[in-house]
């Protein structure tokens, strides 16, 4: 499959619509989730789209790809971003940055560019965790920012363990864990992403490099109480643990406003989840984020402490797991400036911002140079379905990609 056709333009829509069915239901969500058909299909796309462009591509042991031009060695330039979605997400997270980083290596090597350094375009696995619920899976595993032991055990909503579903992908879950030598690998790595907010609206710029990202974690909050009749249980008999769960989603409000931080309830589950019967068991997954650590872990201190407080009250078992912490990322100083000067002298214009969003980028900025771009989302909108970039931002992006990689070089 050849995708250079001389128009720039018709080669990024060659490539959306090449992806744009994968994983997407009626509704228009995509449902990407690690290690399910739909990523299997994604990750064939990789391969063609790779094999298409003439780069080698290898699988490491956590099911990250790299697609390489020139040889693998010290000092890559390394460039992409994720192709899994959360349930129901948008077409823009994580994939703009995966094509757009095939079409600026596509880009350089038009202009005549060696591959000196190497270069190499990355689909770090289950970036969302939308299945086993740890964030940027691929690259924490590579970095050794989580024993992969934790991380194989964890079931999915059908209980399917990590290991499993990749043994069914025909992976060997024993290969997943740190792999210095692959990160030694990376140069600098550069992560263009859709922007998850509207300052690039705001600020009526197409493309902007990120500052940082905020510290942002998630929690699961069991509440354990009795299961009976809806109809003949007397309220003074009740244990009913969605009561507490209640108290809690508004306890979650109430402490990201206090904390200045953001808070979030979006997935809650109920046993039996009967409309007739009083719950036995409920779960709440809290999702907290600030710009420093230390409030984001305040407002989930006092998320738990109104749980406690609510469960006491209603004679309800209360308990409390981390399931994915990311301390965030403040990005260097140094790689910013050169990443704007690029951006502004290609496009003529320039922002900077910070993100509440996760990235890989931030994982893997704790060990190789690392940072990020941004294109402007005209909705502000993620992780639904009405996210979105127009054409001629995408095709500013790939443009400020290529001149970063060209400055980098
Ligand atoms: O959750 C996040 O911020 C990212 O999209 N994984
Ligand atoms: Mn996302
Ligand atoms: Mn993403």
């Amino acid at each position: 499959m050849v995708v250079s056709s001389g128009s720039w333009r018709a080669d990024f829509e060659r490539l959306w619509e090449q992806l744009a069915p994968i994983g997407r239901s009626a509704s228009g969500g995509y449902y990407r989730l690690a290690w399910t058909e739909a990523d299997l299909a994604c990750r064939e796309w990789f391969v063609a789209t790779a094999a298409g462009l003439g780069l080698e591509v290898e699988e490491d042991g956590n099911g990250n790809q790299w697609a390489w031009w020139g040889t693998p060695g010290p000092g890559a330039l390394v460039t992409g971003s994720h192709l899994d979605s959360v349930p129901g997400g948008g077409a823009y997270d994580g994939p703009l940055g995966v094509v757009s980083a095939f079409l600026a290596v596509d880009r350089l090597r038009a202009a005549g560019a060696r591959p000196e350094p190497a270069v190499a375009v990355v689909n770090f696995t289950d970036e969302e965790g939308g299945r086993f619920g740890l964030a940027c899976a691929g690259s924490r595993l590579m970095t050794a920012s989580i024993p992969p032991e934790r991380l194989l055990a964890r079931r999915d909503p059908d209980g399917v363990t990590l290991a499993d579903a990749m043994a069914r992908a025909g992976r060997d879950p024993a290969a997943c864990g740190p792999d210095d030598a692959r990160v030694a690998r990376i140069g600098t790595f550069v992560e263009l992403h859709v922007e998850q907010g509207r300052q690039l609206v705001d600020l009526d710029v197409p493309v902007g490099v990120a500052t940082a990202v905020w510290p942002h974690g998630r929690w699961r909050v069991d509440f354990a109480g009795r299961g009976d009749h809806a109809g003949t249980t007397r309220l003074a008999d009740r244990r009913d643990p969605v009561l507490p769960l209640a108290h809690t989603v508004i306890a979650a409000r109430r402490a990201a406003m206090e904390r200045d931080a953001v808070a979030t309830v979006g997935r809650l589950a109920t046993v039996p989840g009967a409309t007739n019967a009083i719950a036995s068991r409920a779960t709440a997954w809290l999702d907290a984020r600030a710009g420093t650590a230390e409030a984001a872990r305040r407002v989930v201190a006092d998320v738990e402490a109104a749980a406690r407080r609510a469960g006491a009250h209603h004679h309800v078992e209360v308990s409390l797991e981390e399931e994915s912490w990311s301390g965030g990322a403040d990005f260097d100083l140094g790689l910013r400036a050169r990443l704007a000067a690029a951006v502004k002298d290609r496009l003529g214009t320039v922002a900077e911002l910070p993100t509440g969003a996760g990235h890989d980028a931030a994982i893997l900025a704790a060990r190789v140079p690392s940072a990020m771009l941004f294109v402007r989302n005209p909705t502000g909108t993620s992780h639904d379905p009405a996210e979105h970039a127009e054409l001629d931002d995408c095709l500013a992006g790939v443009d400020a990609l290529t001149a970063v990689l060209e400055a980098l070089r």
